[in-house]
Order: structure tokens, then C-alpha cells, then sequence
């Protein structure tokens, strides 16, 4: 039942009201008989018999992403690693799916190692990033044989130096740099400024001194370098900006340290589409900034041109997923707004409450009815601010009906929590008409396996 990719013209024909929405929808998605139809699957059959709130993700859509990086990036310089970035959304059958893509994975915490490693990901292609990594966190990358480390802070080399010697182990590590660069984007999610809890200062002269001291200290092989500016950046002039930046520190670690740079990892944060106005820059476009940019920058400093990764999260998955509810209470607040309450909100989606972010909704099983009127769609918390989308269109809604979020694939279930005690949705994929739980849906059982019953003496 499901639409290539190339068939996506004639689906906006039949969309009807729901057709500016395409951008940010899935690419499999279509409207049959008035519902909202995602990998073939019809929508609201689908909530009607895994339940509400549901992330859904379509398979297709991910795979088109990853290839699309490996194709765009691979076009201009034949070693570049993808290393999807599992802080956007990670679980067993992601990680699977990213490895027979034939991409890395960047993981920045022990649980999200040991979930990679629980799929059988080779240890080899994983990144291991953070600012603040434990003990225990570094024992387990240097026992798992992770490919590389990337290292934060000065005192983290030294640990890691001393970790590594103990095994008899020489670990690969990048040098995470912050460049000084403001990327165009919102401040909680900017981190390539000076002022950054993130890398080392290059200004400041830190990031040359860690070159020197990874390149000196026992147990650790110094690879190169890593970059992250920030993330949901339209702007590739950021992304050109912190490579010229870069690459010149790269010719200065040639001169003063007299060693090469074997990989550059400028990071994530290649922006996608929200809203319907949004024109975020294509893979096609970004993999084109980035390489050529790198490539022309070591021309002009006269070095080689390194090994390459860039580590996407966002554009890989976001507008790869949606999330269903059932809509419950609505009150309409003559002359102020009406609010569309849902059965999960900021527990499930906190993006809105925590950086303004802009959603938009359909109701799936009148999908194709003109988006008339204008809704709060509100959680079911007990906080004012738990709102999933602000005043926007949506068609008229009625209990009962099932209210489509879209594009929520990256950064909401990965930052879900179980505020009140709400058990968190599960996560369904979707693919040629059929349907699988990948994260199963939690129960008030699972709240109770931490709950130690300690009683009161
Ligand atoms: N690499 C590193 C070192 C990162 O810190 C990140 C994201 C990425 C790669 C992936 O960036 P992306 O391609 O997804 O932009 N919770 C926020 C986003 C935080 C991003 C953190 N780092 C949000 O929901 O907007």
C-alpha cells in the first residue's frame, strides 16, 4: 500500500487540506478515505488497537535519510562515517537498523552503549561522546572496544589515559574543539560558543594544550578532531564558518605539535522542517557545504585531506515519526482560545514547554478536512505550560477523535519522562501495511520495578 518515494507528487493531489503539511510528514504517508495512512498503515486503526499516545516511525522514511547522508557526503570524499547520533532516538531495532545501513552510531551515556551493545552493534563504529563521562562510563567503552573516544576536558584525558594503560589498551581519541562559532539556532541547544560546557576552547588556547597532552599521555592515540555547533541549524553558512575555523587549527596542531589530524567529526545539527514555511537545507546541500568546505580548507593550508564524519540525530529521524492521541476534554474559552486536551503531553513531548518548538496537527481520521480551526493542543500534566501546540490550525475537533502530531521522531521519546506517573507511549514502526512495536508501551508495573516498598517503621 505504501508510496515510493518517487510517487510523492501525485499523493499532495489527493491530499487536499492536509497537503502543505507533506514537508514535515513521513514520505510514505497518503489520505485514504479521509484518514491519515503512514507506511501503508491506516492511522487511526492503528490507535484504535495499540492505544493512545503512540509514536509511530516510518521505516522508509529513516532509511531514506541515512542513505541519503551516506550517498551526499560519499559523493564528494569516499571516507566519511555517518554516525547517527542515538541522543535523537535510540532503541535495539534503530541501532540494528543504523549498522546494516552501514553507518556508526554516536552514543553519549553508558545506557545508550549498552543498548547498542545489546543489538550486536559492531563496538568498533561507535562514538562515545559527553562532557561529564564516569569512571565507570569510560571502563565500559575501553572494555567494549569502542572505536572512539571523544574527549571533553583535561581531566577526562588524564582518567582515560590511566584507564587505558591499566588494560593495556591504546585508545583512538578526537579532541572535542569549541570553535567560538554562535550557530543560528536557540540558545539551549547552541554549543559551539565560547561559553560552553562542551570541548575546549580554541580561543582560550585549551584546545591546542589538549592536543599537546592526548599526544603525550600514555594509553591514548590521538585520531583528531570534533566539532558540534549546535543543532536545528538552517543556516550552512555556520557549519562553512566553524570548517574554515577548524581546519586552520588543524595546519596550527601540524605546526606547533608536528602531528597529523587522521579524522575530522564536525558533529550534528543539520536543521529539518517544523512547520510549513520551513526550508531547512537538504542532505544534498548540507553534504556539499560540509566536504567540499573541508576539502578546499586543508587545499589552502596545504595538508591532507582527513578521514571525515558527521554525526546527524535530527534529520535522520524527526520527520520520520508522529505521535497519535485520542483527544478528551475540549474547552472552547469564548474570545481567548480553545484548548484540545490530549491523553499524554509534556511527558511525552516536552520540546514545546522547554524551547517554544512549533508542532502541527491533523485529526487522522478526518485527515482530509480543511484545517479550519485554531487549537491549543494541551497535555493531560498538571502544569499550564503543558502544551504540545500553540494555537494552531486544526480541523474541527471532537472526543474521541485521534489528533496526529507531526514530525516528532527526534528528541521526544528520547526526553520522555513519567511525570504524574504517566507511563510513557510505546513506539510503533511502520512498514508496507504492516506494523511492529520496537519500544513497547509502559505499564504501571514498570513504575513500580524501581519503587522499593521500603515501609514506613
Ligand atoms: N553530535 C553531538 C556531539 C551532539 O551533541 C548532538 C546533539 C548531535 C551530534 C546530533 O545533533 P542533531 O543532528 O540531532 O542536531 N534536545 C534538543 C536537541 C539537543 C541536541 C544535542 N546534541 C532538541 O530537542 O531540540
Amino acid at each position: 500500500m505504501s508510496k515510493p518515494v518517487s510517487q510523492r507528487p501525485p499523493a499532495v493531489a489527493d491530499m487536499k487540506t492536509a497537503a502543505d503539511l507533506l514537508n514535515v510528514l513521513p514520505e510514505t504517508t497518503e489520505i485514504i478515505d479521509g484518514h491519515l495512512v503512514i507506511g501503508g498503515v491506516d492511522m487511526v486503526a492503528l490507535a484504535h488497537e495499540a492505544g493512545t499516545a503512540l509514536y509511530v516511525m516510518d521505516e522508509q522514511t529513516i532509511v531514506t535519510q541515512l542513505r541519503d547522508y551516506v550517498k551526499w557526503t560519499r559523493y564528494h570524499w569516499d571516507e566519511v562515517d555517518i554516525v547517527y547520533a542515538g541522543k535523537a532516538f535510540l532503541c535495539r531495532t534503530m541501532a540494528e537498523l543504523v549498522q546494516r545501513e552501514g553507518c556508526c552510531l554516536d552514543v553519549s551515556s553508558g545506557g545508550e552503549l549498552a543498548i547498542a551493545l545489546s543489538a550486536g552493534f559492531d563496538s568498533a563504529n561507535i562514538y562515545v561522546h559527553g562532557n561529564n563521562k564516569t569512571d565507570t562510563e569510560l571502563i565500559e567503552c575501553l572494555e567494549a572496544g569502542v572505536g572512539r573516544i571523544v574527549v571533553d576536558s583535561f581531566e577526562e584525558l588524564e582518567r582515560l589515559s590511566t584507564l587505558a594503560v591499566e588494560r593495556g589498551i591504546v585508545q583512538p581519541v578526537l579532541v572535542r574543539v569549541t570553535p567560538g562559532i554562535e550557530a543560528d539556532t536557540h540558545d539551549y541547544i547552541r554549543t559551539g560558543a565560547e561559553d560552553s560546557k562542551f570541548g575546549f576552547g580554541l580561543n582560550q588556547g585549551f584546545a591546542l594544550e589538549a592536543v599537546k597532552r592526548t599526544v603525550a599521555l600514555e594509553g591514548l592515540d590521538y585520531e583528531g578532531l570534533h566539532i558540534h555547533i549546535g543543532s536545528q541549524i538552517y543556516a550552512l553558512q555556520s557549519f562553512s564558518e566553524a570548517i574554515r575555523t577548524i581546519v586552520a587549527f588543524i595546519a596550527e596542531i601540524q605546526r606547533e605539535v608536528g602531528v597529523e589530524t587522521r579524522l575530522l567529526d564536525t558533529g550534528g545539527g543539520l536543521g529539518v522542517a517544523y512547520g510549513v514555511p520551513d526550508e531547512p537545507a537538504t542532505i544534498q546541500e548540507y553534504g556539499k557545504v560540509v566536504i567540499d568546505d573541508i576539502k578546499e580548507e586543508c587545499a589552502k593550508h596545504g595538508l591532507p585531506v582527513p578521514r571525515m564524519a558527521v554525526e546527524p540525530g535530527r534529520s535522520i529521524v524527526a520527520n520520520a515519526g508522529v505521535t497519535l492521541y485520542t483527544v478528551g476534554v475540549i474547552k472552547e474559552i469564548p474570545g481567548v482560545r480553545t484548548y484540545v486536551s490530549v491523553d499524554g503531553g509534556m511527558s511525552d513531548n516536552i520540546r514545546t514547554s522547554l524551547y517554544d518548538a512549533h508542532y502541527e496537527a491533523l485529526i487522522a481520521n478526518k485527515a482530509d478536512r480543511p484545517r479550519t480551526t485554531t487549537a491549543t493542543v494541551a497535555g493531560k500534566h498538571c502544569e499550564s505550560g503543558d502544551i504540545v501546540v500553540s494555537d494552531g490550525p486544526l480541523q474541527e475537533a471532537e472526543v474521541g477523535d485521534i489528533l496526529c502530531v507531526c514530525a516528532t521522531g527526534a528528541y521526544a521519546q528520547s526526553l520522555s519522562n513519567n511525570y504524574n506517573k504517566q507511563v510513557r507511549p510505546g513506539v510503533v514502526w511502520v512498514k508496507e501495511g504492516q506494523w511492529r512495536w520496537v519500544v513497547r508501551r509502559e505499564t504501571y508495573d514498570d513504575l513500580l520495578r524501581c519503587d522499593v516498598f521500603d515501609k514506613v517503621q
